[in-house]
């Protein structure tokens, strides 16, 4: 009897298994990439730190803040100046118009992952 149990559970768990590698595999497919570890690190940061403005605006700039959705997977920032790594880096750290520095504020690593973030497509 204990001994059908255990049967019939494993049964089930190796049906649970299948069913997850098949979801990872559909996801893989069509969805956009998983996030590395960094780069959800970087989006953690632009969550609570950059998105209350760049995407909800909260604090009614005019003009709104430009979209910067996937802003280094493009050749130019919105103003039109070169995107690179390190002109996104200078900015947040000198700030620009109605942009706070954000000097001081992040270690090396998260702006690194914020960085990586920014090169994703972000959705
Ligand atoms: C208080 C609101 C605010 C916050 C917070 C903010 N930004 Fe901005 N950001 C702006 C505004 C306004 C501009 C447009 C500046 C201009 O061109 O005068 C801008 C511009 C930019 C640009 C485009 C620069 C260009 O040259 O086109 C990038 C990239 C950017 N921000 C990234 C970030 C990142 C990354 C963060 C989070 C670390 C962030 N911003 C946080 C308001 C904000």
């Amino acid at each position: 009897m204990g001994y059908g149990k255990g049967t019939a559970r494993r049964g089930v768990l190796l049906g649970v298994a299948a069913a997850g590698l098949l979801v990872a595999g559909v996801c893989g497919c069509y969805g956009p990439p998983p996030l590395t570890p960094e780069q959800a690190e970087g989006q953690h940061l632009y969550a609570g730190r950059c998105a209350h403005c760049h995407v909800e605006n909260d604090l009614g700039l005019k003009p709104a803040p430009p979209n910067i959705q996937a802003v280094l997977t493009k050749p130019l920032l919105p103003s039109g100046a070169k995107a690179s790594d390190q002109a996104v880096r200078d900015l947040v750290l000198k700030g620009k118009g109605k942009m706070p520095s954000f000097s001081g504020r992040f270690t090396e690593k998260q702006m690194a992952a914020l960085l990586a973030y920014l090169h994703t497509s972000m959705q």
